[in-house]
């Protein structure tokens, strides 16, 4: 696999893969194991979308993980596990190890019906078994949905109808911190929902009593008590889907992006190696959960994929104190350090006394992602986490792009404060004014859109390819719009200024308005709301939602106490908003259309400049929530 070594190396591998893409990603393809060479290396066009990587390439992408490494990696350890507790001993499972669980398991989904192309849905705590699952689908050809165990049963409910899931695998409970969450009870209230599932997988994880219902619910440990621990890979074509991972957008319910077998297999191992620049024995941590594209790239497959050692963390960041994640690198010796801003931030906010225990000198790289990462939250992480020696990589890429696009690769390309920096090679990224003509040279500002394919990017959401277009392919003709802004400074280096259209990012946890409001608008005494993101000093952007409401006799407070209850009912407690207005009006353009920059002004408690408000529909109202804004 080629690992970039030097910054003239980046520049000519840059090159190559611009000027000859199709030579460039053979050459790294090369290093897989394919049951079957590709016939071509890329067929595409962005207009349906219609793009295939590897044309008629067959493989398994646990062949790759396992088989491929085996023979030198097999007692090396591929899985470190953490608990929530520190007390509870860690667990380490080695490459031997987590294959022989991979492939029973996979017997285990096949005894109860579970063939190539079901779609499987995991809600699950942070555990080893996590993987496990993940990779037991990929190895019979099963595709797999994570749904990140914070939703609620509605919004599992939703993910499991939307694509038909046969199974969910699940556990008794998860512990976060000083909580413990009664997961299978959320799981069956979805079931009562949902119209496909015929079975439920359960991993007794807090042994927490739960009613397992007769011929539909299984144990974990019983299914796999008599299953094989043998199980040929299952041939998959590059282009056959290997997951679906819902994901919101600026319109309507999430959509199921999905990704394929052979690019982003590819691609994942690729952006790996060269971002952290793992090296042989290196542990890496990175703190995501499964339930987001974080953990499938970046936990589970890119590493494993690189024959990597990789730390899965059961809990939070604060718990039992904020030393937690500074214990857990000295404790395992952790090389390479992957995290989102919000939890620098939020561990920034505790001081420097919970470092004093540490050392962490066995760091030598630390990352971020989710979320543009503030200069100041950026300093505090280099010099008091990466004590002033550790390269910052901010990454930049999304659940669609399947893999990291824009970042320095480790030690390699410079880092600079607050800026994603350069494209991998590989990746086109250019910054287009409205019409979507390319801006070149340094200095300049606009929409960030990639005008190459690249092997791992989103080839369609599921169930529904017009979606996929709208989405992502008719802003700019020819374009994959990413629905984020950035700059290139006048070092050539891209900055991200965070998102262009109504999504928000909350804790690095992306979010619809208009997923919120429907979510708010289901309480039955709310008329009508507008949800807008607005600073917040921990979470980067807080919920703001401005809301009409039947009031009937009740006051404010109860109402938007139940309002916040009614979010977390529909979607989970990630989106709660953070500040709830009871107005009497939205300001609306003549067309009825909500204006909502004059809400994200008052969110944000500046009302210096909010334009010309007498052409509204309702000027009056502007008044009315400045000052129930208290402004
Ligand atoms: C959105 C994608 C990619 C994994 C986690 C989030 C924002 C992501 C950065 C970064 C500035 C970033 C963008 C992007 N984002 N990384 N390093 N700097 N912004 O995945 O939920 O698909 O969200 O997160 O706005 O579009 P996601």
């Amino acid at each position: 696999m080629l690992k970039v070594q030097s910054l003239g190396g980046y520049i000519h591998e840059y090159q190559k893969s611009v000027t000859q893409p199709e030579i460039f990603w053979d050459r790294i393809a090369e290093s897989f194991h394919w049951k079957k060479k590709w016939d071509k290396t890329v067929e595409w066009e962005f207009k349906t979308p219609d793009v295939k990587w590897f044309v008629n390439g067959k493989l398994n992408i646990t062949e790759n993980i396992f088989e491929r490494n085996l023979f030198t990696l097999g007692d090396a350890p591929a899985i470190i596990w953490e608990a929530n507790e520190p007390g509870e001993a860690s667990v380490t499972l080695t490459y031997n190890a987590l294959f022989e669980k991979v492939c029973t398991f996979a017997n285990a989904l096949k005894a109860k019906g579970i063939k190539k192309g079901d779609r499987v849905i995991i809600y699950m705590p942070m555990v080893p078994e996590a993987a496990v699952a993940m990779l037991a689908c990929a190895r019979i050809g099963a595709i797999h949905s994570v749904v990140f165990a914070g939703f609620s049963s509605s919004a599992l409910a939703d993910r499991c109808n939307d694509c038909q899931a046969k199974m969910v695998i699940t556990s008794d409970g998860n512990f976060r911190g000083t909580k413990s969450i009664p997961v299978k009870a959320v799981v069956d209230e979805a079931l009562e929902t949902t119209t496909s599932i015929e079975s439920v997988i359960v991993l007794e994880r807090t042994k927490i009593d739960v009613s397992l219902k007769e011929g539909r619910d299984f144990w974990w440990h019983d299914v796999v008590a008599n299953a094989s621990s043998e199980c040929p890979a299952e041939i998959m074509d590059s282009e056959d889907p290997l997951f679906i991972l819902y994901t919101s957008g600026s319109t309507g319910k999430p959509k199921g992006v999905v990704h394929t077998c052979g690019g982003y297999m590819v691609y994942t191992q690729y952006s790996f190696l060269n971002v952290f620049q793992y090296a042989p024995g290196d542990v890496y941590w990175c703190t995501a959960d499964v339930g987001w594209i974080t953990g499938h790239s970046y936990i589970v497959y890119g590493p494993l994929l690189s024959g990597a050692t990789t730390l899965m963390f059961e809990g939070v960041p604060t718990y039992p104190n904020a030393g937690r994640f500074w214990e857990v690198i000295d404790k395992h010796k952790v090389n390479q350090f992957y995290t989102a801003p919000t939890a620098i931030r939020a561990l920034q906010a505790f001081g420097l006394e919970p470092l004093e225990p540490y050392k962490l000198d066995s760091l030598k790289v630390i990352g971020s992602v989710g979320e543009p990462i503030n200069e100041e939250a950026w300093h505090w992480y280099h010099t008091h986490i990466g004590k002033g020696n550790c390269p910052l990589v901010d990454t930049w890429w999304q659940t669609e792009t399947g893999g990291i696009m824009v970042s320095a690769l480790a030690g390699i390309t410079p880092n600079k404060p607050a800026h994603a920096s350069l494209p991998l090679p590989g990746i086109q990224p250019i910054i287009v004014d409205p019409d979507g003509n390319e801006i070149t040279g340094n200095n300049v500002q606009g929409n960030l859109c990639i005008k190459y394919p690249w092997p791992s990017m989103i080839r369609t959401t599921y169930g529904d390819h017009d979606r996929c277009k709208q989405e992502y392919f008719s802003t700019y003709e020819g374009l994959y719009f990413t629905g984020d802004g950035a700059k290139r400074d006048h070092d050539g280096y891209i900055r991200i200024l965070g998102r262009v259209d109504d999504v928000i990012n909350v804790s690095g946890h992306r979010m619809g308005t208009a997923e919120v409001e429907n979510a708010i608008n289901e309480h039955p005494l709310v008329v009508e709301s507008a949800v807008v993101g607005y600073p917040h000093d921990i979470k980067g952007q807080g919920i703001y939602a401005y809301v009409i409401c039947d009031m009937e006799n009740r006051s404010e407070a109860s109402l938007v106490n139940e309002i916040r209850q009614t979010v977390t009912q529909i979607i989970g407690p990630i989106a709660k908003p953070d500040a709830i207005q009871i107005v009497s009006g939205l300001p609306k353009t003549r067309s009825g259309k909500i204006m909502r920059r004059i809400l994200r002004k008052v969110a944000e408690k500046d009302i210096s400049n909010l334009g010309d408000t007498s052409t509204l529909l309702n000027p009056d109202v502007v008044d009315e929530i400045i000052k129930g804004a208290g402004l």
